[in-house]
């Protein structure tokens, strides 16, 4: 693929942005991070400027490292709340507001700010899987500013960045890494498929050895596993899917378990709309847990990642996530320094 300017782009996928463009990201975010450590002041590159940040998800992360960024650049962040998207009434991909269309809301923040920021996955669109996505994609039609993806039902490109930043960070390579995407279990069936697609995205195309790894019924997206073998054919990587988490973790130098939800919560033509069987599915698969046997099998220099929130207890033992392997305050921070990296060159 060619490689294109930033300026005036979306950041709805990495799928659209070619390995050679993501690198100059994490380059950028790098001197950002370097930046930040010194305290030397950056706020000129996105002086006066507005990012639009819609939340039909409540977030920690991903709202305040937008705002600490866009203050940091010298612009401003603004919240915006709409609560709920999906009304029977009209296709949710079609609304944003529950009074307003996406096609007015997109072209109203246009005239006034510099890029609309969305999040917007799982009960806002009824679990129809791709609805979020779409909706997204509609915004991105509408307005003549960035789009930018802060997590739908199928992409958190974002919180992809940020990890990828921080494998680099810790290895100083990507070649010869084998990176482990795990499934792993959580009382919470509502878990979006966004967070493993990107990571195992992200992975792919920068060379690595990918393994993804989950109980049959949690498979994820064709589209996606397509694009990870096709990466991996290109850059030298290997794509592999395994339903054992034992076997993933042996010799693996980046662990990465999490929860996603089972295929029948979505609608169909995708799923069955049964969270019950969604629930039996997670209560069969309690043992995939990231504790310190699971860890014993990686690579003694393994790493253990996680996006945030996980669930302690469930998904990770206390003694993994707070443990010397672990590198989860450091890819939070990342979220910073790669999304601030991202305005800059797409908000110029
Ligand atoms: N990792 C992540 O996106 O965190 P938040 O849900 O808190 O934004």
């Amino acid at each position: 693929m060619k490689t294109e300017s930033f300026r005036g782009r979306d950041f709805l996928t990495l799928l659209d942005y070619t390995t050679e463009e993501v690198e100059t990201i994490l380059d950028v975010a790098l001197d950002f991070k370097r930046r930040f450590a010194l305290g030397e002041p950056h706020d000129h590159l996105l002086r006066a400027k507005t990012l639009f940040m819609i939340f039909y998800n409540q977030s920690l992360r991903t709202r305040n490292s937008f705002e600490a960024g866009m203050t940091q650049l010298g612009g401003h962040a603004h919240f915006l709340d709409p609560s709920k998207i999906y009304t029977p009434a009209l296709p949710g991909r079609e609304v944003a507001y529950s009074t307003e269309r996406v096609s007015d809301v997109a072209r109203v923040l246009a005239r006034m700010g510099d890029a609309i920021a969305i999040r917007c996955y799982g009960d806002p669109v009824d679990w129809e899987y791709g609805g979020a996505h779409e909706v997204i994609k509609n915004f991105a039609y509408w307005a003549d500013i960035p789009v930018i993806n802060m997590e739908c039902d199928k992409y958190h490109p974002c919180q992809a960045l940020a990890d990828i930043l921080t494998i680099y960070e810790k290895f100083g390579t990507f070649e010869g890494v084998k990176f482990v995407m795990s499934w792993a279990y959580s009382p919470s069936v509502h878990k979006p498929r966004a967070v493993p697609q990107s990571a195992i995205i992200g992975a792919s195309m920068m060379g690595m050895d990918v393994v993804l790894a989950h109980p049959e019924g949690m498979e994820l997206d064709e589209e996606v596993l397509q694009a990870c073998e096709g990466y991996a054919e290109k850059y030298g990587g290997s794509f592999e899917i395994s339903n054992s988490m034992d076997a993933a973790f042996d010799g693996a130098h980046v662990v990465y378990p999490k929860s996603w939800t089972a295929t029948p919560t979505f609608k169909p033509p995708v799923g069955e709309d049964d969270p019950q069987k969604a629930q039996e599915i997670f209560e069969a698969n309690k043992d995939w847990i990231c504790d310190a046997d699971k860890m014993a099998l990686a690579d003694p220099e393994a790493i253990y990642m996680h996006c945030l929130p996980c669930d302690r207890g469930f998904e990770v033992t206390d003694e993994v996530v707070d443990g010397p392997q672990s590198v989860v305050f450091d890819e939070a921070e990342n979220r910073l320094h790669v999304q601030k990296a991202m305005m800059a060159l797409t908000m110029r």
